[in-house]
């Protein structure tokens, strides 16, 4: 017979009560949950099962899966999101970085891997920094500069900076509505973004973990191919000639996006499906 403490039965009772408030990751949740509060990898739960928890830890720990029973992400209850080879401070202001955008970080890597020059990289729409922070750390020669129109959200990626990167020395933030307030003279030889690109219409059918807790100015718009191709005429101009253009997008109108943008004077242009083979990525060349 368990201990009703131990972190067994309660991990047991927690995935059980997830369960009924239909959480379908119940027991994966409920074991992220008790690692991070008892400062443990989720492994070594397994082999601390019979370790009873005091009553300070069982208190805190109800009151994270009741969190979690409302669909309060995990990550904001944590606050934290592992994401390429770093993990990331998180809060409600900022998005929770996703593993598409992993992906454009790796493409992006990859892409540039025999390119030895300095370059000047501008991470729009940055959010937690999560792109421009790993790009950063894989290419720390590369001149970093991180914006969003959100005050709250360039708060996050400042603390991401300082902690993943160890300080803020040579790295340019911007609080701005996409180049509004980033000088004319600045041109940049690569822009990364994944901006907000999903309509408002989609917002019902979409998980209440999402829509009751992420920033709706991160995910939603009203005409998101307008504000796409706004985006995508603005930072022509700010971007040196032979510059590199990556973004992340709405399936849908990644081909669209394309075609206008080579219309519009673009030299090349494609788009790159995720792993879920989705057309995920526009990549443009000035
Ligand atoms: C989809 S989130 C991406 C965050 C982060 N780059 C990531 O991949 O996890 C989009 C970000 O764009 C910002 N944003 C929304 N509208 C903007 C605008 N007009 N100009 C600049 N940033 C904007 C939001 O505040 C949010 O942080």
């Amino acid at each position: 017979m368990q201990h009703p403490d131990s972190i067994l039965s309660l991990l047991k009772k927690s995935e059980e009560f997830l369960k009924k408030k239909e959480i379908s990751s119940a027991r994966l949740d409920a074991e992220i949950l008790l690692a991070d509060l008892l400062n443990l990898q989720r492994v070594k739960l397994y082999v601390n099962f019979e370790r009873l928890l005091n009553e300070t830890e069982k208190n805190a720990y109800r009151e994270r899966i009741v969190e979690r029973s409302k669909n309060k992400p995990t990550s904001y209850i944590t606050g934290q999101k592992a994401f390429y080879n770093s993990l990331f401070y998180v809060n409600e202001n900022v998005l929770i970085p996703r593993p598409e955008t992993e992906e454009l970080v790796e493409k992006i890597l990859l892409d540039f891997k025999d390119e030895a020059k300095e370059i000047k990289v501008l991470d729009l729409c940055t959010g937690s920094g999560c792109i421009g922070i790993s790009l950063k750390i894989a290419r720390n020669d590369w001149n970093l500069s991180l914006s969003d129109i959100s005050k709250e959200a360039l708060e996050v990626a400042e603390k991401n900076t300082i902690q993943i990167l160890g300080d803020t020395n040579h790295i340019q933030f911007f609080e701005s509505d996409l180049f509004s307030s980033i000088p004319r003279e600045s041109k940049f030889d690569l822009i990364a973004t994944n901006p907000p690109y999903i309509p408002n219409s989609d917002k019902e059918s979409m998980m209440k973990d999402v829509v009751d807790y992420e920033p709706h100015l991160a995910l939603f718009l009203e005409n998101p191919k307008e504000f796409l191709m706004n985006l995508i005429e603005a930072a022509y101009s700010y971007l040196n000639p032979g510059g590199k253009f990556y973004m992340e997008t709405l399936p849908s109108l990644a081909n669209i996006l394309v075609t206008e943008s080579i219309d519009k004077g673009w030299t090349n242009g494609k788009m790159e499906k995720d792993l879920s083979g989705k057309d995920r990525f526009v990549i443009l060349t000035k």
